[in-house]
């Protein structure tokens, strides 16, 4: 077990491929993207998360990462493809199916298959396994496969790859403890061994249950909103409870994870998974419910043409992605309604759908300044410093960043 493919290099592919070449394993890294294949063979890798661009230069530089465009001989093949939803909210298996059918080729008896990619239960032993057995192969006898889902944080993927816990499901237990054989050689966490689809739905469980628990806080902001009591005191003095610890309200869920892995629960049970379906409603129905804040918010305040300050555009904190973005999202429908809208992202690049401005730009422009996003650069604002080099003085916190201490 000293060769892996890894078939995918993105959020998830590339960290897991260095870790693999650190750890003296020789690693083919395949993509369909050309382009990112030829960037990283330049060693030209996007530097936002942190010392994963240290880390796939030396791999490369070495030989012992060698990024390719398509799979070859190997002892392990690790599948680490996207599944987005589909527009009725399914999984889109067809970058997993294409990743599986690519490896065919080069499948040896008494190779390893590792799918990463998050799935719909069932995946692993329904859909992959018979694809692989195209090869000639059997699963089970003569070649091994296991689902491990992955559970890193985008922002600190290199430090949890290695420090988390790591649920291995194999399709019988000798595929499960080869898996455990290759993470072994980085995972400083736990690795908890079981049956592929209880992984699958062991890593879909992880995200609903944030989403419900996000869900609850945001139902909570809207009934204190219409109560007229503040919310984060309401939350704040009940977590004070020692069984109670209510997450935080805010615009919304996006992401890739945890606003779509719910939906492939409800795709396999969807007369059981109420409460899940419902959690996705209340969290896709926040944009909407903070537009209408700020819109009352302008009006009780009389401002004829408001200068909107939107502070954040990206899906969650110290990050650049965009993905189902609810901040993004606020912004797009201000501007439908025909506000002018100033927003600023220091993490965002190479974005050209509307203008970004500076920090101080943005702010000073404001009439109503509204946090998105709980960037750090935007925690270290002193709220009072703001008002003064504010246009207006309207101020909504989405994230409750600017509260006094003794409120949170
Ligand atoms: N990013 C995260 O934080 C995270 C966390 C946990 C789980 N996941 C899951 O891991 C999986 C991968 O996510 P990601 O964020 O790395 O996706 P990504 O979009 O960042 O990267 C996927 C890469 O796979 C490549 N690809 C697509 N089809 C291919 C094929 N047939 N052969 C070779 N390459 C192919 C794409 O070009 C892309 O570079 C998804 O199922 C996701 O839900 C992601």
């Amino acid at each position: 077990m000293k060769k892996v493919c890894v078939v995918g290099l993105g959020c998830i592919g590339l960290p897991t491929a260095c870790i693999l070449s650190s750890k003296g394993f020789k690693v083919a890294g395949v993509d369909t993207n050309r382009k990112l294949v030829e960037e990283l063979n330049q060693v030209n890798i996007d530097p936002l998360e942190p010392g994963l661009a240290g880390l796939a230069n030396s791999a490369i530089r070495s030989g012992s990462f060698i990024p390719r465009l398509s799979p070859e001989e190997a002892d392990v093949f690790m599948i680490c493809v996207p599944t987005p939803p589909t527009d009725e909210n399914k999984a889109d298996l067809t970058f997993v199916k294409d990743a599986a059918k690519s490896v065919l080729p080069y499948l040896r008896k008494g190779n390893l298959v590792i799918l990463e990619s998050t799935v719909p239960p069932g995946t692993t032993e329904e859909i992959l396994k018979p694809i692989l057995e195209e090869s000639g192969l059997n699963v089970e006898n003569e070649l091994y496969l296991a689902h491990c889902p992955e559970r890193v944080l985008p922002g600190n993927i290199l430090k949890e790859l290695v420090e988390n816990n790591r649920i291995i499901g194999g399709i019988n237990v000798e595929s499960a403890e080869l898996a455990k054989e290759i993470y072994q050689s980085f995972v400083e966490g736990e690795i908890y061994l079981t049956d592929a689809t209880t992984a699958e739905m062991v890593k879909l469980v992880e995200n609903s249950f944030r989403d419900v628990n996000i869900a609850f806080a945001n139902e909570l902001s809207r009934i204190c909103d219409k109560l007229n009591l503040k919310i984060w005191e309401v939350i704040g003095l009940a977590n004070k409870h020692p069984r109670v610890s209510i997450l935080k309200p805010g615009p919304g869920v996006g992401g890739h994870c945890v606003a779509v892995d719910p939906f492939f629960i409800v795709e396999k049970a969807p007369d059981e998974a109420k409460l899940i379906k419902t959690a996705r409603c209340v969290n896709d129905s926040m944009p909407d419910y903070v537009v209408e804040k700020i819109e009352q918010a302008v009006k009780k305040a009389e401002i004829k043409t408001p200068i909107i300050a939107c502070l954040g555009i990206t899906y969650k904190a110290g990050t650049g992605d965009l993905r189902r973005s609810p901040a993004l999202e606020i912004v797009r429908r201000l501007e439908e309604k025909g506000y002018t809208v100033r927003a600023c992202d220091p993490y965002v690049r190479d974005f050209t759908e509307f203008p970004l401005f500076s920090l101080e730009e943005t702010v000073k422009s404001a009439d109503c300044l509204v946090l998105l996003v709980d960037h750090k650069e935007f925690k270290e604002i002193n709220p009072h410093e703001l008002l003064k080099k504010m246009r207006g003085s309207l101020i909504i916190d989405t994230r409750g960043i600017w509260l006094p201490k003794e409120v949170k």
